[in-house]
C-alpha cells in the first residue's frame, strides 16, 4: 500500500520535531562536556595557586619609641581589661609592662585594692619568658603571654588561678612616643590631650562623646565630680567595668593633664 502524500508529509513534519525535540533537548541536559585532546593547542602555563603568606623577616629593626598592646585576645573572659606597654630604645632593645587586673577569690584582699590601684604587673625587658614576641614588621608586632604570677606593687607576687594567655596585636605609637618625647615641653593641657588620644578616645570618642555603653565625659555627673573623685576613678578604673585602672600607666603629670583636659573638653573639638 502506497502512503497517501498527506500522510508522507505528516511524516516529514514528525522527523523534523523529532529532530528539533532531540537538538533541544541536548542542549537543555548538557550532557557531561568530554574532554578531548587538543594536542594543536598551546599548551596553558601552569598557575601557580599556592598563596604563600608574607614571609616573617627574620630581624626586623622596629622603629624605637613607645609601643602599645592593642586587641588581646585571650581564651579567657577572665582577665580584661589588660594594658600593654613597651618601649624600643634607638639601639633595639626594649623593656615592657603588661598590667592585668584579676579579681578572683583566692587573692588576698589587701592586693586586691592594689591591683585596683596599680596592675598586678608582670615587667619586661626583651622577648622571652612569659611575654614573648616577635616584630613582623617595622611598626607591628605579635605579642603572646602566658603567666602564672605577676606583681603587685607593694604587695610582691600574686599566683594567678588560671594562667593568663593570649595574643596581643602591638603597634608603634608615634603620638605616644611624641608624648614621650616632648613630655618636658608640652604644657600640661596639652599633655592631657596626648594622653586623651592615646589611652582614653578609644572608648569615650574622639571628643569625649562617648559610645555604647562608655559614658560621654561631656556631662553633669562628670561636672559635678571633685578633682580628686576624677582622680579615683583614673586611678583605680571602675571594678567590674571595663573602664582601666591608669594609677600604674600613667605618670602623675599625665594624670593632671587628663584631669585639666576632663575640665576644658572644649580643646578636643579644636583638634589640629
Ligand atoms: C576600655 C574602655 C575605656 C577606656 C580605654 C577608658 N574608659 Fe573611662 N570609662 C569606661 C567605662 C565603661 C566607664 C563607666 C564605668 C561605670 O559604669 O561606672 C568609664 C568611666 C569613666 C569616668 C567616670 C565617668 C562618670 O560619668 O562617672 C571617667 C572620668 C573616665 N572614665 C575617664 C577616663 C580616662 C581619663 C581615660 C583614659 C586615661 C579612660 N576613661 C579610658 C571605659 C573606658
Amino acid at each position: 500500500m502506497q502512503p497517501s502524500l498527506e500522510s508522507k508529509g505528516y511524516g516529514v513534519v514528525v522527523v523534523i520535531l523529532l529532530t528539533l525535540a532531540v537538538a533541544v533537548g541536548s542542549v537543555l541536559v548538557t550532557p557531561e562536556p568530554t574532554i578531548t585532546e587538543d594536542t594543536t593547542s598551546t599548551p596553558v602555563p601552569t598557575r601557580h595557586v599556592i598563596s604563600r603568606a608574607t614571609p616573617i623577616p627574620a630581624m626586623v629593626r622596629p622603629q624605637a619609641g613607645r609601643w602599645l598592646g592593642r586587641g588581646f585576645t585571650s581564651e579567657l573572659a577572665a582577665y580584661p581589661p589588660l594594658q600593654l606597654f613597651f618601649d624600643v630604645a634607638v639601639d633595639g632593645t626594649l623593656k615592657g609592662v603588661l598590667s592585668l587586673y584579676p579579681t578572683n577569690p583566692e587573692i588576698p584582699p589587701n592586693a586586691v585594692d592594689l591591683i585596683a590601684k596599680n596592675g598586678c604587673n608582670i615587667e619586661f625587658e626583651g622577648f622571652g619568658g612569659p611575654i614573648n614576641g616577635s616584630f613582623i614588621s617595622f611598626t607591628q608586632a605579635v605579642v603572646e603571654v602566658e603567666a602564672v604570677t605577676c606583681e603587685v606593687k607593694f604587695y610582691g607576687n600574686v599566683t594567678l588561678i588560671e594562667p593568663v594567655r593570649g595574643v596581643f596585636a602591638a603597634e608603634y605609637s608615634e603620638s605616644a612616643t611624641l608624648t614621650l618625647a616632648q613630655g618636658a615641653v608640652l604644657t600640661p593641657l596639652e599633655r592631657g590631650k596626648g594622653v586623651f588620644y592615646n589611652y582614653c578616645s578609644a572608648c569615650h570618642g574622639s571628643y569625649a562623646e562617648g559610645a555604647p555603653g562608655i559614658p560621654s565625659l561631656d556631662t553633669d555627673q562628670v561636672r559635678a565630680k571633685t578633682d580628686e573623685e576624677l582622680l579615683t576613678i583614673i586611678n583605680n578604673g571602675v571594678l567590674n567595668t571595663v573602664m582601666p585602672a591608669w594609677g600604674n600607666v600613667l605618670t602623675d603629670e599625665e594624670k593632671q593633664g587628663v584631669l585639666l583636659l576632663i575640665r576644658d573638653l572644649n580643646v578636643l573639638k579644636n583638634r589640629a
